[in-house]
């Protein structure tokens, strides 16, 4: 039965249809709002507003639940690789073996970048942050792949997806061998997706590249839990771009330069900043208190979700990820002993419990990040990378909605009213 939601106003009732998702709250469908009462609707930040109808990741803040198309994050880090996931995340189900066959051929028969591409990087201050690179540089593609401009192709969509998914890990280690004035990599297509990511960072020509099969299984579940997150600050900046007919390579590279703030994707690189500044567990409680005050702008980095407000699953997994890499590597890093001392106050505290605020997935991925040799700036960079799938996925999904419109929001006018540029101004 169809529900509505009653809106009265200045003695006019309006009716608003009620829709219902397959999951989750539903939403009050508001798009008549304006035409029938001369109101907008007022959300800064989106806290209560769906911008879209979407199939492919939900999310249970409350209860901690994160889902790719149906199936939960921990079933899919534990049964399927990065690109099976990628599969699921693109076209809505897991391949079976000729669809993940001819999956892996074509990724790995992309991901190579045009040699003109390369000469790019000697552009760039060797001492560019690389998420500068990459946002240059993605954008850059566009100028490269004219053959898959076109958005309202399906197959064009198809190869500018596949090719954006195999070839930001080859931007991205391009990105830090050039800042370390090493000679820039090349991919190998023998390799999964996680070991030619890092045999492209690490290896040089000089020497034999062994591939630590921890270490790659460490970074196929990195990329796994990073891949996407529905309507997030990047995503919807993928699809705000997306939705003026901008080609998809432009609109991942507007995606990189949202991910890259640290309130998003730049949290991982902020935890172990703030992690170094603890120094010790015994400042923690000083810095506990700090996060707490108010008139003190400090934050724990690495907790806290607009979504979430439970434990973050992903989170969670990346936790277990992180012991047995330092089981496997043997190291003894004092940073993780902070962060889980940090994390044990943290989720004691009274005004952590009762603002719901959690450890999210970026406070044991910087951990594991730097145990791996991966320098801070580069975290956000390797999150590109994973989430690169996640925005391609909605970015075609919202193409291919026949009601899809450009988006615009509108806003509450609280400037001055017109008035007149007075003739003496310059006096
Ligand atoms: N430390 C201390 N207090 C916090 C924290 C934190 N990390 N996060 C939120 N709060 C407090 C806020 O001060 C606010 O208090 P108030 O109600 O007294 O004003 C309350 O909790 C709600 O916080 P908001 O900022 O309003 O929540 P919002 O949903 O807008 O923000 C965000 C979420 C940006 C993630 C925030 O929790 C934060 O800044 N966390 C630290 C940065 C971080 O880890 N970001 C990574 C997010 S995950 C990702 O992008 C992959």
């Amino acid at each position: 039965m169809k529900r509505f939601a009653k809106f009265t106003i200045d003695g006019k009732t309006v009716e608003l249809p009620i829709i219902e998702g397959t999951c989750g709250p539903d939403v009050v469908d508001i798009r008549n709002l304006y035409q029938e009462t001369g109101l907008f609707s007022f959300d800064p930040g989106f806290t209560s507003t769906a911008s879209c109808f979407s199939n492919i990741t939900y999310i249970d803040g409350d209860k901690g639940v994160l889902l790719y198309r149906g199936y939960p994050i921990e079933d899919l880090v534990e049964k399927c690789d990065f690109l099976e996931v990628a599969f699921l995340l693109m076209y809505g189900e897991l391949p079976n073996f000729s669809q993940k066959e001819s999956f892996e051929q074509s990724i790995s028969h992309h991901t190579l970048v045009h040699e003109q591409l390369r000469s790019f990087y000697q552009g760039f201050r060797r001492d560019a942050h690389p998420m500068a690179i990459m946002v240059g540089v993605v954008g850059a593609l566009s100028a490269f792949y004219h053959d898959s401009l076109d958005i309202y192709d399906p197959a064009q969509r198809e190869v500018a997806s596949h090719r954006l998914i195999a070839k930001m890990p080859t931007i991205a280690a391009m990105a830090f061998n050039y800042s370390r004035g090493r000679p820039l990599p090349y991919p190998q297509n023998g390799l999964t997706y996680a070991q030619n990511f890092l045999k492209m960072m690490f290896a040089i020509p000089s020497e034999t590249y062994q591939i630590n099969p921890v270490i790659a299984k460490a970074m196929d579940i990195i990329f796994i839990l990073h891949a996407d997150h529905e309507q997030n600050a990047s995503t919807s900046t993928v699809r705000l771009a997306g939705s003026s007919q901008a080609n998809p390579f432009a609109c991942i590279a507007s995606g990189i330069a949202a991910l890259w703030g640290p309130a998003h994707g730049g949290a991982n690189e902020a935890v172990i900043n703030m992690l170094k500044q603890i120094g010790t567990k015994a400042n923690i409680s000083e810095f506990i208190e700090r996060a707490k005050n108010k008139n003190d702008s400090f934050r724990l980095m690495g907790f806290g979700h607009r979504v979430y407000k439970n434990y973050d699953p992903r989170a969670r997994i990346m936790r277990k990820a992180c012991h047995d890499v330092f089981k496997h590597l043997k190291i003894d890093d004092p940073l993780l002993e902070i962060a889980l001392e940090l994390e044990e106050f943290a989720i004691k505290d009274p005004y952590f419990i009762e603002k719901k605020l959690y450890p999210n997935v970026d406070f044991y991925s910087g951990i594991i990040f730097r145990a791996l040799g991966i320098p801070p700036s580069m975290f956000t960079v390797i999150f590109s990378v994973a989430r690169t799938i996640g925005w391609v996925a909605q970015w075609n999904e919202m193409i291919a909605d026949p009601g899809q419109k450009i988006g615009r929001p509108r806003q509450l006018y609280s400037g001055n009213v017109k008035r007149k540029i007075e003739d003496n101004r310059t006096s």
